[in-house]
């Protein structure tokens, strides 16, 4: 069963140690980044939650949520949550980790961890068919905007 826990200082080093082949490297910005940058929108008053995804007690990969509009976003940012980024490690792929954890997180999001929303989005290269499919499975559908060169998609919570 996947769960999500908290980057804190018992799985920091260890998350940020998770990696992706190096074929998809342009497709998700190291977890070393997202923390940064996590710790940084926190500090500007923007809402950043990264998590580690667990199987059962196995790190496996790595998700970031944020919350409401930021200068730059689509509009269906607006009181709403976003997945910002989102990894299995290499070792884990294609064994349905992916898929699981998707799912995982949107039962999280639906906990309203920052206040009630109406829609989760995301972003994906077009380039991304693996990243493509697995959200198409989860309910994700394109809503015709883009995040600089991303294709903006959107699932109902
Ligand atoms: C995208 C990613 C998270 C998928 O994780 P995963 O654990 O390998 O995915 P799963 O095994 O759960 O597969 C989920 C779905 O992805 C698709 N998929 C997985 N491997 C695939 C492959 N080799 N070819 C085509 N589709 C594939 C399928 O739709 C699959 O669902 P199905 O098994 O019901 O057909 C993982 O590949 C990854 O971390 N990629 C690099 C980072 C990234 O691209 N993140 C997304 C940024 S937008």
């Amino acid at each position: 069963m996947i769960r999500l826990r908290k980057v804190d200082l018992s799985n920091v080093w260890d998350i940020t140690r998770l990696s992706v082949r190096d074929d998809q490297q342009s497709f998700v910005a190291s977890n070393s980044y997202s923390i940064i940058e996590a710790f940084a929108s926190r500090e500007s008053g923007h809402a950043a939650l990264p998590f580690g995804l667990y199987d059962d007690d196995t790190l496996v990969g790595f998700v970031m949520f944020g919350y409401d509009y930021m200068d730059g976003d689509p509009e269906i940012a607006r009181g709403n949550y976003l997945i910002c980024r989102f990894m299995i490690d290499q070792r884990y792929q294609g064994k349905g980790l992916g898929k699981a954890a998707l799912q995982a997180c949107l039962r999280y999001l639906r906990t309203w961890p920052c206040g009630p929303a109406t829609h989760c989005w995301l972003s994906y290269e077009k380039e991304n068919t693996v990243a493509k499919a697995m959200y198409h499975a989860a309910g994700f559908r394109e809503n015709g905007e883009t995040s600089g060169e991303e294709i903006v998609a959107v699932c109902a919570l």
